[in-house]
């Protein structure tokens, strides 16, 4: 999704946009850009990666701008395809104020037409050059009144941030249901931008972390060497509440691996880790005090709704098979968009868990507003501290995966099916529903996972060799039951992201209802095949697919003895019980998804047309 970074201070903004962009690029984007104030207002952009962009700039007639205030902009398209026109930041007419935009302006269709019948030149196919131009209309010397007459006429999601020639030193930004935040340096330095990695690499190279103030929803802030100011749209203003961050810097590099996906899916066990510690007391029953919600309230509800997307839904569909079986209350889990328009039966009884590691998906977030307005009760279940939906929700778990800038996720989905599990425990523990002992027993289990998991990366080797085998298939299915079936499903959506290979999770009692008939000689379908209670179900399954021409890929557990007569590969992964298997289970398809895309030559950290954070509907 795009990513917003400005600067205004002592030194020279361009090298410091520039690094703050690179530090959000897991963003994913199309293009980027850059204005600064030199003088005049100079703006470079390009199609394409950062590298482009750089490459204009040392290209360029002039020497590269130098000025102390500076907007950057990695754009990801929603209106207009992504080329260097439609590249942030946008002007108005005199090319005096520049605009930088993440989200959508709904009626732009509407302000544009105005626009151009009074006289506007627009060349873009962007709903954010609208948005230069009425600042424009407004701008009588100052930047902020001018920002604050706009944002009224603005429908829909989004943050900027705006300079002008006329106002300068001053960066004036708004956020409207998307992210932006503050980072303030005692030296008068202050940068804006939608996501705090952006900030923290500044913060290394000035030897000194900023202070940093979320721009809460509907919120004006003009950002100065002088100082943060932070107003209502009435223009009253709001005090200044600093965010304690502590993530690492460090963390979010590559740490030797080729690819942040390679370091992200070995970093699972420590991710699992960090989510388990502090959330049991001394005698091992669950203390989730951080949920907010009281025991009593807890006991009331008759019903769970999950509400996610993509991967985020798949963790929510392995929470179903324990909640249901360790508290006996229905769950219903639903896909984010499609949530709030089929008008479910939501109310004060029911508990609705929104499940998003960047706490910004704007289907997740609408859904949980939506409940929330009906009156259930929302956790959230993310990573990102401070994020909106950590906000808006009534209690929140976090999943400490710390900072995942893969794409793809993988220790975010670990993290999340822990933290579930979690949240599935503690609600059994406070209705009752479990034994003590039985509780305790299944922490001990989920203690033993970091374990399972590091020894299931071991398998790598073996992967990737299984990869080379299938590189060149064209379809692959993943089947799977109970548990199985979503681990499939994740195991499918990791492969089709990553290697552009169409693949399909199914549940395998499904198969013979239809997707069978895609089986013929040589189709790769990876079965799910761990230690279950519907174990021998699953064998019959695969000697369906195989008396029909398939090759078998099998993940088993160790000392499975069966397995290897039925199937051309197996993948052997560490016991573990089978509500908690996903967890184990997913490594070796992560890993096989990792290795085809690499033998493939696709970019595993960022593939095509996805983004990290999807922030529009
Ligand atoms: C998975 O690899 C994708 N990145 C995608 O499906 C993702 O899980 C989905 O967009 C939800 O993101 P969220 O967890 O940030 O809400």
């Amino acid at each position: 999704m795009c990513g917003i970074v400005g600067y205004v201070g002592p030194d020279e903004a361009l090298p410091i946009i520039l690094d703050g962009l690179r530090r959000l690029e897991y963003r994913g984007y199309d293009s980027a850009g850059v204005a600064i104030v030199d003088g005049g207002l100079s703006v470079v952009k390009r199609a394409g990666k950062l590298s482009e962009l750089e490459r204009a700039l040392d290209e360029g007639a002039a020497a590269r701008p130098r000025g102390a205030t500076g907007i950057g902009h990695t754009r990801w398209a929603t209106h207009g395809e992504p080329n260097d026109v439609n590249a942030h930041p946008h002007l108005d007419c005199d090319g005096r104020i520049g605009v930088i935009h993440n989200g959508i302006v709904e009626n732009f269709a509407a302000l544009r037409a105005d626009l151009e019948k009074r006289g506007h030149r627009l060349v873009s196919d962007t709903d954010t050059e609208c948005i230069a131009h009425l600042i424009e209309d407004a701008f009588d010397g100052d930047l902020v009144t001018a920002v604050r007459d706009v944002v009224p006429r603005l429908e829909g999601a989004y943050a900027l941030v705006a300079l002008a020639l006329d106002d300068p030193g001053t960066l004036v930004g708004v956020r409207v249901s998307s992210p932006l935040i503050v980072g303030m340096w005692d030296d008068g330095e202050a940068m804006l931008a939608s996501d705090i990695p952006a900030l923290l690499e500044r913060g290394e190279s000035a030897g000194e972390r900023p202070t940093i103030f979320p721009v809460h929803e509907g919120r004006i802030v003009a950002v100065s060497r002088e100082g943060v100011a932070m107003l209502g749209l009435d223009g009253a203003p709001v005090e200044l509440r600093p965010l304690v961050v502590d993530w690492d810097v460090q963390r979010a590099q590559k740490g030797g691996f080729d690819d942040f996906m390679a370091k992200e899916v070995r970093e699972q066990p420590d991710a699992i880790r960090d989510t388990l510690v502090g959330r049991t007391d001394e005698r091992g029953m669950l203390a989730l005090d951080e949920l907010h919600l009281p025991a009593d309230v807890l006991r009331e509800v008759d019903k769970v709704f999950v509400v996610a997307c993509g991967t985020a839904f798949h963790a929510g569909l392995v929470a179903k098979y324990a909640i249901e079986h360790w508290t006996r209350v229905p769950v219903e889990i639903e896909i984010a968009s499609e949530f709030r328009y089929r008008d479910p039966v939501l109310g004060p009884d029911t508990l609705t868990l929104a499940v998003s590691q960047s706490g910004e998906t704007i289907d997740t977030l609408e859904a949980a507003r939506h409940a929330r307005r009906q009156g259930s009760r929302v956790i959230a279940v993310t990573n990102t501290v401070g994020s909106s939906l950590s906000r808006e929700a009534d209690g929140v778990l976090y999943t400490h995966a710390g900072p995942e800038i893969g794409v793809a996720a993988t220790k975010t989905f670990s993290t999340q099916m822990v933290a579930l599990h979690l949240t599935a425990l503690y609600l059994a523990q406070v209705r009752g529903s479990m034994f003590p002992e039985e509780i305790r027993e299944v922490v001990e289990d989920m203690r033993a996972l970091p374990d399972a998991v590091r020894r299931a990366i071991e398998l790598d080797e073996r992967v990737r060799a299984v990869a080379e085998r299938y590189r060149a298939a064209r379809d692959v299915l993943f089947i799977g039951r109970h548990t199985g079936y979503p681990a499939a499903l994740e195991g499918a959506l990791k492969l089709k992201e990553l290697s552009y290979v169409h693949a399909e999770g199914y549940p395998a009692g499904e198969l013979k209802h239809g997707p069978i008939a895609l089986i013929e000689d040589g189709v790769p379908v990876v079965a799910v095949a761990t230690e279950c209670h519907v174990y021998p179900k699953m064998l019959s399954n695969i000697q369906e697919v195989r008396a029909r021409g398939a090759d078998v890929i099998a993940v088993a557990t160790e000392g499975d003895e069966q397995i290897s007569a039925l199937a051309d590969e197996v993948l052997f992964v560490p016991r573990t019980p089978e509500l908690l298997s996903p967890v184990t289970v997913v490594v070796p398809l992560q890993l096989l998804a990792y290795h085809v895309a690499k033998l493939r030559a696709c970019d595993v950290d960022q593939p095509r047309n996805l983004a990290k954070s999807v922030t529009v509907e």
